[in-house]
């Protein structure tokens, strides 16, 4: 039985990780008001059409979408913001309380060639707030994703933010940009010659494609004065944060719903799959798809990557696992003695069959037990049991009624 491509199975210790960086999301997600929201994997097809973008490689190319047996067109979802929008617009909050600070993890789909760091099936953690449009806002989500990454230990981290100004100006943008490429299509690469008729302004994150990418006209020339402004403040409360950055004028991120401010956080150790993070301001999204004027930023890490960077020593649990040896004419105590260490909030191991002393030690040494409890018949006499501590090798008895000594 083979796994999908592109799938995985992950277990411990690696899983440790994954637990790691929810619990540290909740932790810091939490201090900045923020609570969590689960959506569904499934969802219609067209929610995503409409937000991510019908030309986007992402809802074009990589979407597992399908026909159910009531025969309507759904999809596993790519990303998490268009469900997470689905069901602010679908609670009603804009009309009773319009500001929202949402956080969610899971499971998401995307149809992509598979290499290390980018899978079919991956795991995102994100955060979307709905009812405010501030560039002290957008400094401060990218300081929260930040320090989010940094308390897990990541090293190396590079922040990239751009502006997408709003629509009008970039379509006016994207009419000249297209006029350029055409003017250069002999000398694009494959992908970008179908780009420029589909999503021109992806051409712009193209890596094969840097000589005309560098000449190609600037977004920021088009834009208005309200988004230049706008941009401008971003980077002096960034500054304010102490948070360095780097223009990237070429960033425009893969899906359509942005404008505005857009930024990505980079890990020089991830090889060609460098994007732990990304987000942007989606301030037309909830216009666009009910008439409801909420402006809106969020962003997305890629949880399998972030893993990828986590020292495991970050995660070393200081916890006991204890080991309990018994012998046929003390296994009547054994039930007792298990249930008691467990309600100590130990892990706790021991055979099934009564084995000789020899061979339930080297069990405990296998599981990597830190301290192993003996149930010995002259200890029991007394109510108490042997403990020896493996790693300093001492030994000493404990009275059954305070098991808490064991530790
Ligand atoms: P995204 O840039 O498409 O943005 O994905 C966010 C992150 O998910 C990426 O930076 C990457 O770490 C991870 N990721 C994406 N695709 C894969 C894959 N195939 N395998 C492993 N990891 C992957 C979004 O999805 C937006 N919804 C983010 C956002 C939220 N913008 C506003 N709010």
């Amino acid at each position: 039985m083979n796994l999908l491509r592109g799938m995985r199975d992950i277990y411990s210790p690696e899983i440790d990780k994954y637990d790691f960086i929810i619990d540290t999301a909740r932790k810091i997600f939490s201090k900045y008001s923020y609570t969590r929201i689960s959506t569904p994997l499934l969802e219609e097809f067209d929610l995503f059409k409409r937000s991510a973008g019908d030309e986007t490689d992402i809802v074009s190319k990589e979407m597992y979408d399908f026909f159910d047996k009531g025969n309507r067109h759904i999809a596993l979802r790519p990303e998490g913001t268009a469900g997470v929008v689905r069901a602010y617009l679908n609670s009603n909050m804009h009309k009773i309380n319009p500001v929202v600070n949402w956080y969610y993890y899971g499971s998401m789909y995307r149809y992509e060639a598979p290499q290390k760091g980018r899978y079919r099936e991956f795991s995102q953690i994100g955060v979307e707030s709905f009812g405010i449009r501030s560039a002290f806002q957008d400094a401060e989500i990218i300081s929260m994703a930040l320090e989010f990454l940094k308390t897990l230990g990541l090293k190396d981290l590079s922040l990239e933010i751009n502006t997408l100004g709003n629509i009008n100006s970039r379509k006016k943008y994207i009419e000249k940009l297209k006029e350029y490429l055409l003017d250069n299509f002999d000398k694009l690469s494959d992908n970008s010659k179908v780009r420029v008729y589909k999503n021109p302004l992806r051409v712009l994150d193209s890596k094969e494609d840097d000589e005309i990418v560098k000449n190609a006209p600037k977004l920021i020339k088009y834009l208005d004065e309200e988004s230049l402004n706008f941009f401008e403040d971003l980077k002096k409360y960034l500054k304010m944060f102490n948070i360095n950055y780097t223009v990237n004028e070429n960033l425009v991120r893969g899906l359509d719903y942005y404008q505005d401010t857009v930024f990505e956080i980079k890990s020089s150790m991830l090889g060609a799959q460098s994007t732990v993070l990304g987000g942007g301001r989606y301030d037309k999204l909830l216009e666009d798809l009910t008439n409801t004027k909420i402006p809106a930023i969020g962003f997305a890490g890629g949880i399998d990557r972030i893993a990828l960077l986590i020292d495991e020593k970050m995660i070393e649990k200081n916890e006991e696992k204890i080991f309990v040896v018994y012998f046929e004419n003390t296994k009547h105590k054994l039930i007792e003695i298990v249930e008691k260490l467990r309600n100590l909030d130990l892990i706790v191991n021991f055979e099934y069959e009564t084995k000789s002393f020899n061979s339930q030690m080297k069990k405990a040494n296998k599981l990597g037990a830190t301290k192993v409890v003996i149930l010995g018949e002259e200890e029991l006499a007394d109510n108490m049991v042997s403990v020896k501590d493996f790693k300093t090798s001492e030994q000493k008895k404990v009275s059954i009624d305070n098991l808490k000594e064991v530790v």
